[in-house]
């Protein structure tokens, strides 16, 4: 199995991302570290926990990670998430302590331990890579590729331009984006195809157990946000589709180009600037960005394994 270091901020939508990979006998989870985000780092992380009891798989090494981004105020999206970071249904209560290692520490020693290189896949601000690679650049080496939702080639949902993981730390993305470590960008313009529509939401509730029911309850108090702040229909589901690739290479489509991130803007920091045309001749590309989705294969691939963990 490919071994993958998952660094989140649950967040639905991280929530789900959790699942699909432990529902995913081709990929390893080495380890989950958590960060500020959709909420405080302490609610993150028992947030993560709680989502690895209800799969039954508390095995999973969870370490703290960082509360504030590497410059700036801390930006929280639980405008979006409600106030714990995963409102909505019940969930079992962890019984298993974070490690004491910090996240940091967790991502370094994985990395290190790992035979072969490891798949970081950041589904939060990019705080705890960005902090990691910038005091150990050496790292890197150990790092298949970063792939990792945040940005956008269009518009944005935390700012008019800014999606809300590249506005909560963008000095972190611009140190992971100058390592020059293979990174693949998943951004809005991608998993704004990625809609848990009724269809969807259906397939979850109608699960014989726990896991799929859940997910479909998330997938409510998700919506109700996304309609009453977006005008969403249905709720995008960001976070899995970083996941879903690792999987089945087929799901996304895929264009090699330069991508940066302002870090200044009088009104647009924390956008990405991804040259689609090769508008800007003298920087050669430096992320492949997700451009589209299949939508059919991408619920399959999620409803199989929240399938497998609800009934193993
Ligand atoms: C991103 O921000 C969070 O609300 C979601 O979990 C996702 O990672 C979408 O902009
Ligand atoms: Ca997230």
């Amino acid at each position: 199995p490919t071994p993958v270091l998952l660094d989140c901020d649950p967040g639905h939508d991280d929530a789900v991302a959790i699942l699909l990979a432990l529902g995913s006998p081709s990929l390893r989870l080495l380890g989950i570290t958590t960060c500020f985000g959709n909420c405080a780092v302490e609610d993150a992380t028992r947030n993560a926990q709680r989502v690895l009891a209800l799969a039954g798989r508390e095995d999973v090494p969870v370490a703290v990670g960082a509360a504030g981004p590497m410059r700036g105020e801390v930006a929280l999206g639980n405008y979006v998430h409600g106030v714990s970071g995963l409102d909505g249904p019940a969930l079992p209560e962890p019984t298993v302590a974070p490690v004491h290692e910090t996240a940091t520490e967790l991502l370094a020693r994985c990395l290190i331990d790992s035979p072969e290189p490891v798949t970081v896949v950041v589904t939060g601000p990019m705080t705890n890579l960005g902090v990691l690679l910038s005091e150990e650049p050496g790292l890197t080496e150990h790092i298949r590729e970063v792939i990792f939702m945040g940005g956008s080639t269009e518009r944005g949902n935390h700012t008019p331009t800014a999606e809300f993981n590249t506005f909560a730390d963008p000095e972190a993305l611009d140190v992971v984006l100058s390592t020059g470590v293979p990174v693949r960008m998943v951004g809005l313009n991608l998993t704004h195809q990625a809609l848990a529509t009724p269809a969807v939401v259906e397939r979850m509730s109608a699960m014989p157990h726990l896991v799929g029911r859940t997910c479909a309850e998330w997938m409510g108090f998700f919506g109700d946000s996304y309609e009453r702040i977006w005008e969403f229909e249905a709720p995008p589901v960001h976070d899995p589709c970083t996941i879903a690739p690792l999987l089945d290479p087929d799901v996304i489509r895929w264009r090699d180009c330069f991508v940066a991130v302002e870090l200044d803007g009088t009104w647009t920091r924390g956008t990405t600037v991804v040259d689609l045309f090769g508008r800007l001749p003298d920087r050669t590309p430096n992320a492949a960005v997700a451009m589209e989705l299949d939508a059919e294969r991408y619920w399959d691939l999620i409803l199989t394994a929240l399938d497998r963990l609800g009934s193993p």
